[in-house]
């Protein structure tokens, strides 16, 4: 089975939705909530978490968004769940996300978008690392 980093960006705890965004997560047959932690983000992490957008004009804006209060940081373990927390978010913009999803349900503005969640095992195995280095 798989293992994926999920990120419940500062919107979302500022606006109490990380109960009903955990609950979507943990009602997915087998997957399993393995770690989870409430944390203020700082610039190293990331720097190293959103690299590849470096450069990009959204990226300043992004990093200072997910620098305004804590996050939920959380591993969830379970088949298909890379594919499967994305799947429940939605696309990037809120906008165009299907009513049903988290995004789609519940935000409007493309950077503050409520989830993060890994995009591939190698991103899942990259993330996990920066976020939750000690787990086995
Ligand atoms: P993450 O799970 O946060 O990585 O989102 P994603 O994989 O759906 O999108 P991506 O990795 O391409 O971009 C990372 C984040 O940057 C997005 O979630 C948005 O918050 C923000 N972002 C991406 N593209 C844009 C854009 O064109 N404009 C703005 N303002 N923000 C963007
Ligand atoms: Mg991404």
């Amino acid at each position: 089975t798989q293992r994926t980093l999920v990120l419940l960006k500062p919107d979302a705890v500022r606006r109490k939705l990380v109960g009903e965004i955990l609950g979507r997560i943990e009602a997915k047959a087998g997957w399993t909530i393995s770690a989870l932690e409430l944390r203020t983000l700082d610039q190293e992490t990331l720097e190293q978490h959103y690299g590849e957008h470096k450069g990009k004009p959204f990226y300043e804006p992004l990093v200072a968004f997910m620098a305004s209060g804590p996050v939920v940081a959380l591993v969830v373990d379970g088949e298909r769940v890379i594919e499967g927390v994305r799947q429940l978010a939605g696309p990037t913009d809120p906008i165009a996300a299907q009513p049903g999803s988290i995004r789609g349900d519940f935000g409007t503005i493309v950077r503050e978008n409520l989830i993060h969640a890994s995009d591939s095992e190698e991103s899942a195995i990259r993330e996990l690392k920066i976020f939750f280095p000690g787990l086995s």
